[in-house]
């Protein structure tokens, strides 16, 4: 069983390296984009430790035998939990509210045919190559090789003055690149458009070509320009209806003859050939009738309405004219396909080159690549973008050059689909910080469906609402999921991106494909713009709790992660587990986020999950009150042991857990399921105010004592929609 068999340090150790470069552990992930997933090594050391017999270190690198037995996950999102059940042999059947979520896990786990694939999509490559290859195209100035790689084209966002009308390039800053990828600084000059490369930041450098100063600060900044004409400011985006124009500014290219013998990287300011490239997609575009390219207008949201104050209001605009040919040619392509896998496997290849081929991508100047539009859960949008060469380019070492074209998603698809072929762990010898890494192919394993006649295994995979779901009673083996974090990402806002040209090509006929959105009222996430609140998040949480708790075979564990910088956002953990009639038998710490992660780093957010062990109340006496303190210090120490260097949000984390489990035992004896749920949150609220509230919490973190404390309470304890005291008033946590 978990409870006695599961090994912290062991699990962490290797939770941690997974979530640093998830796809070199669970290469599968690369199938398509989703968000926060989970570490796959967490769900497989759950299941080995609650159904091998042997010890977890054991288990771990050898083939599991789930054969028969039934997983389920009602919150599957990338499908983590189930994939590794799927692999082990399991059943698998779960659902997801958001159509993506459910489209990417079968594509995850159906049987492709590798080589047919392969086949088809070089076949699509050859054919944009004949069809827009050239627009891709540009002259190297080193050598005047016409047939270079444009690798990224950099635009800026244009304005007119409010005050003269002069057109103003909404520069940040002018430096294009850092000497860090590259032997030196690029700059922009901002009189005559022309790149200069310096060997320094520090000192003031003048353009090579007209000797105008070269400043690092541009002049946009905090939503004002500065006229360069008239002196006076300008504000954007200044409630524009219409988003902002875009102007070539920069590209950075590849040139295959010069590359052998040339330092760095290539950058050039765009000359009349790439001027006239760019105006061509315009004329193509404007003379074609769009069969693929959504319509759709963008809904206002949590997110999305940022995209509406930036004059952004359809999809479509969210791309310029080369994109939208580029990915209306290859939707017109990929519908042709007369296999339906392969076809949705490109449909699914397109669906995830999205997020590199629009007009919301940014370039790092750092690292010198394109940073695509879901490296933040967000929709930020910058003053300067970055258009990926769409075919990607080939660099003869097998690798692509760049990112973010047709070359570089084959060819992670292909891993990904190579790797539910022959599934792998990665074992670490030596120390565990240090150490070499071994593969380990786990022969026996396989994720899909149908394999050489073996016995077909189920997957049910539904686009469903979990709370509205039925499960034949007695019929799982274990829950294993991961459910959302109250408001912590807005999947469905984020998701439809994908989702409006994802439908045009595959919805058809299917179902789940029937609503023009992803936005669905019984999403579980706390989101303003549809005025979901704890109370709507606590429902329905413990709907979905009850019902697939309801259908566990007598002594099957309901196992899931949690993780939030809010106590007030576990009060609907502890409502649904009460509700659904288990108890928490244990919890464990496990690192689950990458702490570089762009929207963690720097926040002192927790990058560890708790994961709460449930069993139904009458399969397990109630337990003692825990000694938390020990068990939060145990745990730490564990983490430690592990290799994770744990924040003090962590040990917040990790002693919320730990509260969480013994409020769900403190309140099962005398719990109501039919009451209001507010008050439920209420009594939530009451027991955590008599176990001693934050400063209870502060004593167990060792925050009290501390010298290099990151965290004021007083700052975190709020959510964006606060716990309502019922009876008594409202209370403060
Ligand atoms: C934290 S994610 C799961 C991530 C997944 N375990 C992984 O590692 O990729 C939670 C998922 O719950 C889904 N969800 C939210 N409300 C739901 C509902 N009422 N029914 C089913 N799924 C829902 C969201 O769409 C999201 O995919
Ligand atoms: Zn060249
Ligand atoms: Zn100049
Ligand atoms: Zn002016």
């Amino acid at each position: 069983m978990i409870e006695d068999r599961y090994d912290i340090a062991f699990v962490a150790n290797l939770a941690k390296r997974e979530k640093q470069i998830q796809q070199n552990y669970r290469p599968v992930i690369a199938v398509h984009k989703w968000f926060a997933r989970r570490p796959g090594t967490l769900f497989r050391a759950l299941m080995l430790a609650e159904f091998s017999a042997l010890s977890l270190q054991d288990a771990f690198y050898q083939a599991g035998n789930l054969s028969g037995k039934t997983i389920a996950d009602p919150f599957m999102g990338g499908g983590t939990p189930l994939l590794e059940a799927n692999r082990m042999g399991a059943h698998v059947r779960g659902c997801d509210i958001n159509p993506m979520a459910y489209w990417i896990v079968r594509q995850e786990m159906e049987y492709l045919n590798l080589q047919d694939y392969r086949a088809a999509a070089d076949e699509l490559r050859k054919t944009l190559e004949r069809e827009l290859g050239h627009l891709y195209r540009t002259r190297c100035e080193v050598c005047g090789n016409p047939e270079a790689h444009a690798k990224y084209f950099l635009w800026v966002k244009g304005a007119d003055c409010h005050h003269c009308g002069n057109p103003m390039d909404l520069f940040p800053g002018y430096l294009v690149a850092e000497d860090v990828r590259h032997p030196k600084n690029v700059f922009v000059c901002a009189e005559c458009g022309q790149l200069t490369e310096t060997s320094d930041r520090k000192n003031s450098w003048l353009c090579v070509h007209c000797r105008a100063p070269l400043p690092i600060a541009g002049p946009a900044k905090s939503s004002r320009c500065r006229c360069s004409r008239c002196g006076e400011e300008t504000t954007y985006p200044n409630g524009t209806k219409t988003p902002l124009r875009h102007r070539l500014f920069a590209i950075e290219y590849h040139c295959p003859d010069c590359k052998p013998k040339h330092q760095g990287r290539f950058f050039k300011a765009p000359d009349a050939e790439d001027l006239a490239k760019a105006a061509e997609a315009e004329n193509r575009l404007a003379a074609l009738a769009p069969q693929y390219i959504p319509d759709d207008a963008i809904p206002a949201g949590d997110e999305t309405t940022r995209l509406h104050r930036w004059g952004y209001s359809h999809y479509r605009e969210l791309f310029n004219s080369r994109q939208l040919l580029g990915l209306e040619t290859s939707c017109r392509l990929i519908a042709t396909q007369k296999d339906e896998r392969i076809r949705n496997a490109l449909a699914t290849n397109l669906s995830d080159l999205l997020r590199y081929q629009n007009m919301l991508c940014r370039y790092d100047t750092m690292a010198l690549k394109s940073l695509d539009i879901f490296s933040v859960h967000g929709f930020p949008v910058g003053l300067v973008q970055c258009e990926s060469n769409l075919l990607g380019i080939e660099n003869g070492g097998g690798l692509p050059a760049g990112s973010g074209g047709w070359l570089n998603i084959i060819e992670k698809f292909a891993k990904a689909k190579a790797y539910c072929d022959k599934p792998f762990e990665v074992r670490h010898q030596g120390t565990t910080r240090g150490g070499r890494k071994v593969t380990v192919p786990i022969s026996g394993e396989w994720i899909g469906d149908v394999r050489n006649g073996e016995a077909k295994r189920v997957l049910d995979i539904a686009c469903a609402d979990a709370a509205g779901r039925d499960w034949q009673p007695e019929s799982l083996d274990g829950v294993f999921t991961d459910p959302p974090y109250f408001g912590n990402v807005q999947y469905a806002e984020l998701m439809d991106f994908c989702y409006v040209w994802l439908r045009r090509l595959v919805g058809a006929g299917n179902a789940a494909f029937s609503a023009p959105s992803t936005r669905h009222a019984q999403e579980l996430t706390g989101n303003e713009s549809m005025q979901r609140g704890l109370a709507h998040f606590t429902e329905g949480l413990a709907q979905v709790f009850s019902r697939t708790a309801a259908a566990l075979k007598p002594g099957a564990p309901f196992a899931f992660t949690y993780h939030h910088n809010d106590i007030t956002a576990y009060f609907p953990v502890a409502v649904a587990i009460l509700d659904a009639g288990l108890i928490c038998s244990k919890v464990l710490p496990c690192p689950a986020e990458m702490g570089a992660s762009i929207h963690i780093k720097g926040t002192g957010s927790s990058t560890v999950d708790s994961i709460f062990v449930c069993r139904r109340r009458q399969d397990r006496t109630i337990l003692k009150p825990d000694d938390i303190d020990n068990a939060v210090r145990d745990d730490m120490q564990a983490l430690e042991t592990g290799g994770l260097t744990s924040t003090l949000g962590d040990t917040r984390c990790v002693t919320y857990g730990h509260i969480i489990r013994q409020a769900v035992n403190d309140l099962v004896a005398d719990w109501k399921t039919q009451r209001p749920v507010e008050d439920k949150l209420d009594i939530l609220a009451r027991w955590f105010v008599s176990f001693g509230g934050q400063e209870a919490v502060r004593g167990l973190t060792g925050e009290n004592c501390s010298h290099n404390s990151q965290y004021s309470y007083s700052n975190q304890t709020s959510l964006p929609i606060a716990v309502k005291g019922s009876a008594h008033g409202p209370i403060s946590v």
